[in-house]
């Protein structure tokens, strides 16, 4: 018997896990756990009350409806990110509509796990993705992704940091480009549990500067987007406004913040409707 000084569903999810049963189906299973089970369990939870985010120790996490592998070399994959991905799907809808394009391209910067970059080109026909990271373990656990989603349609690129267009001057033009980039700065209110345990390089811009990724994005999408391509980002709502200015002051047409499902600013859309 394992004492379990975590909560109860915790426990349940962890031990489902160590069964290699669903969480729903575990009240069915009445064997006690083996000893090696019983070990294992132990050692799960004593990881868990050192604050090791579940994801890591079940190794997995559901996004936009699927199963994606994860790591400690990449960051779980949040809520706020599906509703990117939803405003994405939305966004590049009314592009293929209005242009009557059959195939889209477009980069994900920053693809971590690939959940981005996985699901745009699992949900929209027709769609290509060129999907970025400077880490080569976050690239490795993105293409584990894409083997077991079987998506054949996202290419994984590895470029260096601190994020320099030089890296992207061979891809053609795009008709879109997303990211969640890194964007927390130190006095941010970070959960204790992530800041300790995620990858430092996944949730912190570069030092000094917030707005670095955002600034090579917009350029990006100067010298990469069609006409009328589409960038999506996911943004701290703390400098929400400071990114939109950024969009504006590059003269992106349609640009707007969208909030995510707490009411907060935590997406800018635009569309490359220039009048350079
Ligand atoms: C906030 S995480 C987003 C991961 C994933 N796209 C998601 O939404 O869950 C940011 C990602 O950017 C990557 N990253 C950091 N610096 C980078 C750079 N210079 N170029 C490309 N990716 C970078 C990190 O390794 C990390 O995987």
């Amino acid at each position: 018997m394992v004492t379990t000084l975590i909560p109860p569903h915790e426990r349940r999810i962890l031990e489902a896990h160590i069964r290699k049963v669903p969480l729903r189906d575990l009240a069915l299973v009445t064997d006690p756990l083996d000893e090696y089970q019983n070990r294992e369990l132990k050692e799960l939870i004593r990881l868990r009350m050192q604050g090791l985010p579940l994801q890591y120790l079940t190794g997995s996490q559901d996004f936009f409806g699927r199963e994606f592998y994860v790591n400690t070399s990449v960051l779980v994959p949040r809520p706020e990110t599906e509703g990117l991905v939803e405003l994405a799907i939305n966004e590049l809808s009314k592009l293929k509509l209005s242009t009557n394009l059959t195939e889209i391209r477009g980069l994900d910067l920053g693809t971590g796990s690939g959940c981005i970059a996985a699901t745009l080109a699992l949900e929209i026909l027709g769609c290509h993705v060129i999907a970025t990271d400077c880490c080569s373990e976050a690239l490795g656990v993105a293409a584990e992704n894409l083997r077991r989603l079987r998506v054949n349609n996202v290419t994984l690129l590895e470029v260096g940091t601190p994020p320099t267009l030089s890296d992207y001057q061979t891809l053609g033009d795009l008709d879109f480009i997303i990211s969640n980039p890194p964007y927390l700065v130190e006095s941010d209110e970070v959960a204790t549990d992530v800041r300790h345990h995620e990858p430092e390089s996944a949730l912190y811009a570069p030092d000094g500067q917030p707005f670095l990724f955002y600034e090579m994005l917009i350029e990006l999408g100067h010298q990469k987007l069609k006409n009328d391509g589409v960038l999506a980002f996911e943004v701290p709502h703390e400098r929400a406004d400071e990114i939109l200015q950024l969009v504006e002051k590059a003269r992106f047409g349609q640009a707007r913040l969208e909030n995510d499902l707490t009411g907060r600013h935590r997406y800018c859309v635009a569309r490359k409707t220039i009048s350079l």
